[in-house]
């Protein structure tokens, strides 16, 4: 399956599309970030529902309920599920099965849980993701599970466009044994196994909390509601006062969808940057010395972190950033052209493109594509073209290189700071809107060196390939 066909048949909704979608995120693959590429422009449109609470407070089976409540309203539903009593994919797997249970044979409900391990990315990354691929598959709405005890799942239920907290009735100092931080982040808390003693102790000690805040006039003071989602008494009330919120918060719904994008870009970021760290940056076994020196006492986290830093990125104003500078060919001044076919096609076996005139050099050009960069045979079609006048005075070789720079300008102005002798102080116009220039032989010990500026990347395979080139070639 191509990730192109892939992209295409999870827009459509294709159950088999998604299921392998969010495997390949969950695997982490190269794939799987082409896929979130390919979707990413056309989602934004499901509702995301975060639902978090302490392990045993029925969140599984409150979804459950809730996602058929959204059914009957005709909305289609998707669900990732986090699940640390299931470490194994394979647990997880199982749990979706007995979920499935429920919902089966209704094509407008998608399940998937998450194992917990194995997620280098981070859990929390891997669930958006997967709510970004029911988002981009057409469901209106997404509820994300999770178990409230890490800053991750935290964080992926604070950026929901809702947020749940679930509180269950029996310790009595259930309020107190959520972790801190998550008592904020509700937009409705729901007290569920309201059927259990402690139930009315458990909603009295959120109303103490939530009465030490002060809301203005017309903001949302997340209510309290009290479920059995077993029998699923009281989640009518819940999707009730979740579109209550909904409308009311339409207005704060970009603040909040702007902040999960920070979140994800944060995340990605960090950890993008720490595989270029471990990848390019740091030798083999290098990171253990440091841990090691660290723990010697040899160095302190700082000053290695530092070391670090400096090396992973180029500190402003320690150094000129470098141009990129790509080799885009060599021009070889040829004085039989047949022996140089012989010899470049022939014996080498390179393919040599169509010969193009440049009527105003008297000069034919014969293309020779070599990776990334090309040879480019040259051969005076009149005795005055400089390519005979450079024949004659040094024989047939080579002629000059050409270099890809991103910014000419600026490439000849540090050149000339530098005291390089060229032929050419301006650019002048080459093939395509490209513009070239010359640096004097004098400078570059002996070889012509040709200056290019393509015109944008995507129109040098253009110039490469094309049939109109027009070289300008200084005299020698
Ligand atoms: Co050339």
């Amino acid at each position: 399956m191509s990730e192109v066909s892939l992209v295409d048949r999870v827009l459509a909704g294709d159950p088999r599309a998604i299921a392998r979608a969010i495997t390949l995120i969950e695997d982490e693959s190269p794939a799987g970030a082409a896929l979130v590429r390919g979707i990413f422009a056309r989602t934004g449109r499901a509702y995301l529902i975060g639902v978090t609470g302490p392990p045993g407070a029925g969140k599984s089976t409150l979804v459950d309920k809730l996602t058929a409540a959204i059914r009957t309203t005709g909305r289609t539903v998707g669900v990732v599920a986090v699940d640390p009593t299931s470490p194994f994919t394979g647990g997880a797997i199982l749990g979706d099965r007995v979920r499935m249970q429920t919902h089966a044979g209704d094509a407008g409900v998608f399940i998937r849980s998450m194992a917990t391990r194995g997620h280098l990315g981070g859990l929390a990354q891997a669930t958006s993701e997967v709510a970004l691929v029911f988002d981009a598959a057409g469901k209106d709405v997404v509820l994300i599970e999770t178990v409230g005890v890490g800053q991750d799942e935290v964080d992926i239920v604070r950026t929901a466009d809702i947020s749940i907290v679930m509180i269950v009735p029996g310790s009595g100092d259930e309020v107190q044994a959520l972790k801190a931080g998550i008592m904020e982040i509700a937009d409705i808390f729901v007290v569920n196994k309201a059927d259990r003693e402690g139930a009315d102790r458990a909603v009295a000690a959120i109303e103490t909390v939530l009465s030490l805040q002060t809301f203005a006039p017309g903001e949302w003071r997340p209510p309290i509601l009290k479920t059995e989602a077993t029998s699923g008494k009281g989640v009518a009330e819940l999707l009730e006062a979740i579109d209550r919120f909904r409308a009311q918060s339409a207005s704060s719904q970009g603040t909040r969808r702007r902040a999960r994008a920070e979140w994800r870009l944060r995340e990605l970021m960090s950890q993008r940057f720490m595989q270029h760290v471990e990848r390019r940056v740091l030798q083999a076994g290098e990171f253990e010395q440091v841990l090691d020196q660290i723990a010697a006492r040899a160095v302190d986290p700082y000053s290695a972190v530092d070391s670090i830093l400096r090396r992973a990125v180029v500190q402003p104003g320690r150094a000129e950033p470098r141009e990129p500078l790509v080799l885009d060919h060599v021009g070889i001044a040829v004085s039989d052209l047949d022996a140089a076919l012989a010899f470049y096609r022939d014996a080498l076996g390179l393919d040599i493109a169509a010969a193009e005139e440049v009527a105003s050099q008297r000069v034919r050009a014969h293309f020779i594509p070599a990776g990334d960069a090309a040879l480019e045979l040259l051969e005076a079609t009149a005795d005055d073209s400089p390519i005979a006048k450079y024949v004659s005075k040094r024989g047939p070789g080579l002629h000059h290189i050409t270099l890809r720079v991103a910014d000419i300008r600026r490439t000849l102005a540090t050149l000339k700071a530098k005291g390089v002798r060229l032929i050419d102080e301006a650019p002048r116009e080459g093939a395509h809107g490209s513009l070239v220039a010359f640096i004097h032989p004098a400078s570059a010990h002996g070889v012509l060196v040709e200056l290019k500026q393509a015109q944008d990347s995507g129109l040098r395979a253009q110039a490469r390939s094309s049939s109109s080139r027009s070289e300008v070639l200084p005299e020698p």
